[in-house]
C-alpha cells in the first residue's frame, strides 16, 4: 500500500536538491505535492515530470503573504494540507562572527528559521480541518552541535531554532492530531554541497563520516516519508539525526 495515500503536502525548495527528492517520493508513495521555490523554471519542470500528482507554486519561503496563496492553491487543487516539510535554507556568506553583517545574518535567519513559522502557521488551519497534519522540519547537525572548522554564527542559529520551533509547535497541537518533528542531516550530496566542497573536500569528509561516505537525497527522503506518513503517529517533538555517524563521534 502507498505509505502516503491520501496526503496533500508541499515541499518548500523542491526544485532541487533534497526537496525534490522528496517530491519524487513523495507521489511515488501516493501523495498530492505542492512544489514551491524561488527557481520556477526548475520547479515547473519537475511538476511536469511528475505529472498530475504535482503542481508548482512559486513561494519565497521569507513571504508570508506568499504562504497564503500556496496554502490557498493546494486547498483549492488537492484539498486541505496535511503534510508540510520544510525544507528551503541556505548557507549564508559562512564568514566568521566578527565579520558577518547584521543583514547577512538577518537573512539567513527569515529563510532558514522564520519561514518555518510562517509555514506552520499557515498550514496548521488546513491539518486541523482535515482531522491533523505531520510538519517536517529541515534542520542540519548545525542545529545540535557547532560544526569545527566552518565558520557560520547565522546557520547555527537558524538550525538551532528550527529544533527548538518544533518542539514548541509539537506540543501546542499535538491534541489536534498535529504532529512536528526536525530531521538534522549531516553531510548531503546536493548542489548545496557541491558548491560548497570540491571533489577533494568531498572525498575527505566522507572519510570523516564513520560509514565512510555522504549522504544521498535518497536516505533523507527515506525519513522523511517515515516522518510524513502514519508509520509515525506516535512520534512528535522528536530530532531526527541521519548523519552517517557523525555527531556520534
Ligand atoms: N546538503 C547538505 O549537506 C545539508 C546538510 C544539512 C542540512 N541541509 C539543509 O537541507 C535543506 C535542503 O538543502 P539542499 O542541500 O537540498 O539545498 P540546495 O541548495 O540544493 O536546494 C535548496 C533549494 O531551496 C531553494 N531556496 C533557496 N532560498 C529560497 C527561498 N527564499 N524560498 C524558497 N526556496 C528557496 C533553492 O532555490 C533550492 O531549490 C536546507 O534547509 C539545508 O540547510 C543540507
Amino acid at each position: 500500500m502507498a505509505r502516503l495515500g491520501g496526503k496533500v503536502a508541499i515541499i518548500t525548495g523542491a526544485a532541487q536538491g533534497m526537496g525534490a527528492a522528496h517530491a519524487r517520493r513523495f507521489v511515488a508513495e501516493g501523495a498530492k505535492v505542492v512544489i514551491t521555490d524561488i527557481n520556477r523554471e526548475a520547479g515547473e519542470g519537475l511538476a511536469a515530470e511528475l505529472g498530475s500528482a504535482a503542481m508548482f507554486h512559486t513561494l519565497d519561503v521569507a513571504n508570508d503573504a506568499g504562504w497564503a496563496a500556496v496554502v490557498s492553491a493546494a486547498r483549492e487543487r488537492f484539498g486541505p494540507v496535511t503534510a508540510l516539510v520544510n525544507n528551503a535554507g541556505i548557507l549564508g556568506p559562512g564568514k566568521p562572527c566578527a565579520e558577518l553583517d547584521e543583514a547577512d545574518f538577518l537573512k539567513v535567519c527569515a529563510i532558514n528559521q522564520t519561514s518555518v513559522f510562517l509555514g506552520a502557521k499557515h498550514v496548521i488551519p488546513s491539518m486541523i480541518e482535515a482531522g491533523g497534519g505531520s510538519i517536517v522540519n529541515i534542520s542540519s547537525i548545525s542545529g545540535i552541535v557547532a560544526i569545527y572548522g566552518t565558520p557560520n554564527v547565522a546557520y547555527a542559529a537558524s538550525k538551532f531554532a528550527v529544533r527548538g520551533i518544533t518542539k514548541q509547535i509539537a506540543i501546542e497541537y499535538g491534541k489536534q492530531g498535529i504532529r512536528a518533528n526536525s530531521v538534522h542531516p549531516g553531510y548531503i550530496r546536493t548542489p548545496m554541497m557541491t558548491a560548497a566542497l570540491d571533489d577533494e573536500q568531498i572525498k575527505i569528509a566522507s572519510g570523516s563520516v564513520p560509514i565512510g561516505r555522504v549522504g544521498e537525497v535518497e536516505d533523507v527522503s527515506n525519513l522523511v516519508v517515515f516522518l510524513a506518513s502514519d508509520e509515525s503517529g506516535f512520534v512528535t517533538g522528536t530530532e531526527h539525526i541521519i548523519d552517517g555517524g557523525l555527531t556520534a563521534l
